[in-house]
């Protein structure tokens, strides 16, 4: 054959450069690469053998050179998608004994091989490595969003460091390190844990030559495939167009890839534009229909307030068993599943109490470490349904090791919610999975949610707490003082109406502020006697 190239690099990496290839990508590239290991044997190397299958090469032989220059051992492999690890590998062999047509051969048999599979492309996977700068656990617990989002995590990295390098978030030399990592397992996708500046991003991209994403984006990646409703979908795309327009500069290769994967998905039909006119104009759109929407909302909160109708929000961690304890206690059937936000769009369902109140139950999108900003401020809305409760129900997996970590995100939450006045109660769920409670909440009630069990005391909590900050009382409003009658329905819930001669008789569920309104204007409360 021809030489095409010859490359000097380091003793032990080398920069390839891009080839240009004489054949089709259906094909083997016919360029075989033949390459010195100075000082070890022929022993082809996992990323010699990634590099084989990257740049589709006809073959990769490596020699071995001893220290006095003189060559070693060689070893050659040629690519075999249906072989362990997609090649096949020679022997070592003493460089001087080379097989003379057997190899010729081998590449023949690989090209043909090769077109075959082509031609029936299966859908790969998008192969994921992870890398952290701050723990195992919060690595773990970004592999389960990565399985979410359909990618398959093959290999993790963590770089303990207080706070990251401004140009590639780990440091360089880890990042070269990383650089040969991603080619050995053959990934296609780097999720960071950490939120990327485009700087990084930029850089990461350009040293790896695979997409970069971060935490944030494979959030709000798993946010758009799980959006159902309008205002989900468009308090999404609102985020992610958020995220993206402060990272224009990054993204070069997730934007230039055409087909879809993670980072590049949008909510509903709208395909993600780059641009930022065009996202300007987008989110200009989005925040009008947004705004609608919010109006309808506040819509139904106003009746919902004037029905007096208590609300009753389940908040949690993703995963925590909301909707499963939400399907128990209404009968409803939303979304189950274990994966970490099956549930994105608030629901609700009226509830009977067991001393004979009612209460309305919302079920809420679930929390997470390191919630990203954009999200909280797009899903603002309906998270302030949640926090505008009478009564907060904090529901966490008591099973879970992360118990205590997960129960501090979600407290942090809702106070950043605004949300931390209203009255809380703790439901640690999966008890039948709990071994024991050791850390845990003595005030929490236990339940298990899939099981039925323990929802009575929970029901009975909630009625109690509800009545803690609520009375029903029995008050005279004469008809000198029907102007008062508005105010007492819309602050309160009136359970029975009885109508004299000189005015009517409300037996009314009110809070303490309406209670003392009441007293003030001078209204009688009855007692039983005089009824
Ligand atoms: P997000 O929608 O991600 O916020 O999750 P969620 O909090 O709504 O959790 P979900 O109800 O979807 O439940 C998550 C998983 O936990 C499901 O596989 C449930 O079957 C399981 N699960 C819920 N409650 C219990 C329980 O009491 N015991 C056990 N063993 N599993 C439970």
């Amino acid at each position: 054959g021809d030489i095409v190239d010859v490359i000097v690099g380091q003793s032990d990496r080398i920069d390839l450069p891009e080839i240009r290839f004489r054949r089709s990508k259906a094909r083997l590239s016919m360029v075989r690469c033949i390459h010195t290991h100075p000082g070890y044997g022929g022993e082809l190397s996992d990323v010699d053998l990634s590099a084989l299958q990257t740049v589709r090469l006809d073959a990769m032989c490596a020699v071995g050179v001893s220290q006095n220059g003189n060559p070693t051992t060689v070893q050659c492999a040629f690519l075999n998608p249906a072989a362990t690890g997609g090649f096949d590998l020679t022997e070592i062999l003493p460089a001087r004994s080379l097989p003379d047509t057997e190899w010729l051969r081998q590449i023949e048999e690989a090209d043909v091989r090769y077109r075959a599979k082509i031609q029936t492309p299966e859908q790969d996977a998008e192969k994921a490595v992870l890398v952290g700068i701050e723990s195992e656990d919060s690595l773990a617990e970004l592999q389960m969003l990565a399985e979410t989002a359909g990618a398959e995590t093959v290999s993790s990295m963590l770089q303990r460091r207080d706070k990251p390098d401004s140009l590639y978030c780990i440091g360089k030399g880890k990042a070269d390190d990383l650089s040969m990592l991603v080619q050995t397992v053959q990934a296609n996708l780097v999720i960071f844990d950490e939120e990327l500046t485009g700087v990084m991003q930029r850089n990461l991209e350009e040293l790896l030559q695979v997409k970069v994403i971060d935490r944030t984006a494979l959030i709000l990646d798993i946010f758009a495939l799980r959006a159902k409703t309008s205002e989900g979908k468009l308090q999404v795309e609102m985020a992610q167009l958020k995220y993206r327009s402060q990272r224009l500069l990054g993204q070069g290769l997730a934007l230039s890839r055409l087909a879809g994967g993670i980072g590049t998905r949008g909510p509903g039909e709208n395909k993600l534009e780059v641009g930022r006119r065009r996202i300007r104009e987008r989110m200009t759109d989005l925040e009008r229909q947004l705004c609608a929407l919010e109006k309808q909302r506040s819509l139904r909160r106003k009746r919902r307030e004037k029905n007096r109708i208590p609300i009753v929000a389940l908040v949690g961690y993703t995963n925590a068993g909301k909707s499963t304890l939400f399907n128990q206690l209404t009968g409803a059937d939303v979304y189950v599943k274990d994966a970490l936000f099956a549930t994105l769009d608030n629901v609700s369902r009226p509830i009977a109490l067991p001393r004979g109140g009612q209460a309305l139950l919302i079920d809420t999108v679930g929390f997470i470490h390191k919630l990203p900003h954009d999200l909280i401020e797009a899903f603002h809305a309906t998270l302030e349904e949640a926090a505008l409760a009478d009564v907060i129900v904090v529901v966490s997996d008591g099973s879970s090791p992360r118990l205590l970590k997960h129960h501090k995100t979600v407290r942090e939450v809702l106070q950043n919610l605004g949300a931390s006045d209203a009255p809380q109660i703790h439901a640690l769920n999966k008890a039948d999975l709990m071994s024991n409670g050791e850390g845990a909440d003595p005030d929490a009630v236990k339940i298990s949610a899939l099981h039925g069990d323990g929802l009575d005391a929970l029901l009975d909590r909630i009625e109690s707490a509800l009545s803690a900050n609520r009375q029903s009382l029995r008050i005279f409003v004469p008809f000198t003082a029907y102007h008062l009658l508005g105010k007492i329905r819309k602050g309160g819930v009136i359970l029975e109406e009885s109508y004299r001669d000189d005015g009517v008789i409300l037996c009314v569920q009110a809070d303490r502020n309406l209670m003392n309104s009441i007293r003030k204007e001078g209204i009688r409360i009855l007692d039983d006697e005089m009824l």
